[in-house]
């Protein structure tokens, strides 16, 4: 149901409850039209709204205001991330934005996602927020949370706008809010009002929020502005411990969301890749918040598409399916694993084979993953293997290091073996390539390994019997102090033990 079927007119969202709206929206709605601007008809009928009716909506309300609050588990770290920050560029203003809704229709959302920065500096999710860091007089800065407040029950803003709590849900109270986050928390309305008036050098964290970037226009420059969006996502490359935690859930839960399409795979094959999908997203939704990327659900040749998210084909048997999918944390830290699996049960001679060598290749990947390793390490061991497999297959003509030299296995290998892994799938993206790829691993990083192997249904290069066949394999892994952990070891690997693995769910 949707804000402009109601009997009292919707105010456009975008506005909000806006200081300065009429005292009584109620009074001013009362005259409205029964037709939209556009001239058009109303979806529901629309009538006067009575004096009477608008005085016995003010009243007869309980104080819900919550006492028991008690900070986010993650406060102690946001707050030890906020000082890093403040440390990087003393004396700025630094601002840090959520993000707006976003129309997908009218008055009708797409699903709201905070900015990763955001949630990271302040463990909050809420749309509209904004996080300031002023600087102090005496060195330092001075954190603030800028929120929309809860809804006016006395000015009927609760029920006659777009963004009242009838509507969407209670909201917290700014009050609550500095409990939960340990912040000072202020009404985002007047934010931007504010930050036109303040002087001094401020930077913001761009691509978010128009209003905020608006009022910071004359202000901000692009060149600063960029400094501090890669300050905060190099700041996420050693993840603490409670990021770690989050990340543990999400691996656990992405693993019960596999055994779930296992199970149900006989019911994918009547339907479609699209049940595969809708089956690991019922997992990602009740154990988590959203899946952390769309899932590719691709069966036979289109395995070979990297990131196959149409999930519109056949899952038939003899097929390989290859599933990469993640499910998101409630705190928004997200999974990112990879199976390919005989959808009858069983690989193929030639299945098996290509199965293996990417295996043989996500080992010596993983193998490399240990403090003091460059990130790009773990790459070169991979494609080192496939390189291998390529020429002993007469796929390529060899030698290995003249194949590696002219990376000419990329022909199918494709992609880069890993990622940096967290609040984003692709974690840390803005970082200076000394941060990342040539950056040497330390305990706490997490990443994946996920080598493959894929042979496009139209490669005449390679004897016909190959064609179609794409097979990726992807872990997640915590750098350790001796080596890593792999994050996803609760779903098995090794072709032999995913059959037994997929033989014993579907019993
Ligand atoms: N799921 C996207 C990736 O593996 O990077
Ligand atoms: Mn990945
Ligand atoms: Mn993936």
């Amino acid at each position: 149901m949707t804000a402009r079927s109601s009997e009292g007119p919707a105010e456009s969202p975008a506005e909000g409850p806006a200081e300065g709206q009429a005292e009584n929206p109620a009074e001013s709605q009362a005259e409205n039209p029964a037709e939209g601007s556009a001239g058009r008809e109303r979806s529901g009928p629309r009538r006067r709204l009575s004096d009477e009716l608008a005085e016995n909506m003010k009243r007869g309300w309980a104080d819900t205001e919550r006492h028991d609050i008690r900070p986010l588990p993650q406060a102690a770290h946001t707050a030890r991330r906020r000082a890093a920050l403040s440390a990087r560029f003393p004396g700025e203003r630094l601002v840090v934005p959520a993000g707006n809704l976003k129309v997908r229709a009218n008055d009708t959302h797409y699903p709201f996602r905070a900015s990763s920065e955001y949630v990271h500096l302040t463990g909050d999710q809420t749309e509209d927020g904004v996080l300031v860091l002023e600087p102090g007089a005496e060195g330092g800065h001075r954190a603030t949370i800028h929120l929309l407040p809860r809804s006016d029950r006395d000015n009927g803003e609760f029920w006659l706008t777009a963004r009242g709590e009838l509507w969407n849900g209670r909201r917290n109270s700014l009050t609550e809010n500095e409990r939960l986050l340990g912040l000072p928390a202020l009404d985002v309305r007047t934010l931007a009002a504010t930050l036109a008036e303040a002087t001094g050098p401020v930077r913001v964290l761009r691509g978010h929020d128009a209003g905020i970037e608006e009022a910071l226009r004359d202000k901000a420059t692009a060149e600063t502005d960029e400094e501090l969006r890669v300050f905060l996502s190099e700041a996420r490359r050693v993840k603490d411990d409670f990021e770690i935690g989050e990340l543990r859930h999400a691996c656990a839960a992405t693993a019960r969301g596999f055994e779930d399409v296992v199970r149900v795979l006989d019911r994918a094959e009547a339907t479609s890749e699209r049940y595969i999908e809708g089956t690991f997203f019922l997992r990602a939704r009740v154990e988590g918040n959203d899946v952390g990327y769309g899932t590719i659900a691709a069966a036979g040749p289109h395995a070979t598409t990297l990131h196959w998210v149409r999930n519109d084909g056949d899952v038939r048997p003899g097929d390989l399916l290859l599933l990469d999918a993640g499910v998101e944390t409630r705190t928004l830290y997200t999974a990112d694993v990879t199976r390919t699996l005989p959808v009858s049960g069983t690989f193929t001679p030639l299945q098996r084979k290509v199965y293996d060598a990417v295996y043989e290749a996500q080992e010596a990947g993983i193998a490399a993953v240990k403090p003091g390793a460059v990130f790009r390490d773990f790459h070169d061991a991979a494609q080192r293997v496939l390189a291998g497999k390529l020429v002993e297959w007469g796929l390529v003509e060899g030698p290995v290091e003249r194949v590696l030299e002219l990376g000419l296995q990329r022909r199918w290998t494709l992609h880069g073996t890993g990622h940096m892994l967290g609040l984003d799938v692709h974690d840390c993206d803005r970082a200076r390539a000394e941060a990342y790829v040539d950056g040497a691993l330390e305990p706490g990083v997490v990443l994946t390994v996920e080598p493959g192997l894929y042979f496009q249904p139209d490669d005449l290069s390679v004897p016909e019997e190959y064609r179609g066949i794409g097979v990726r394999i992807e872990d997640d892994l915590l750098v350790t102090e001796d080596g890593n952990e792999n994050l996803s070891a609760a779903l098995p690997r090794r072709s032999d033990e995913v059959e037994a693995w997929m033989a014993r769910l579907k019993t």
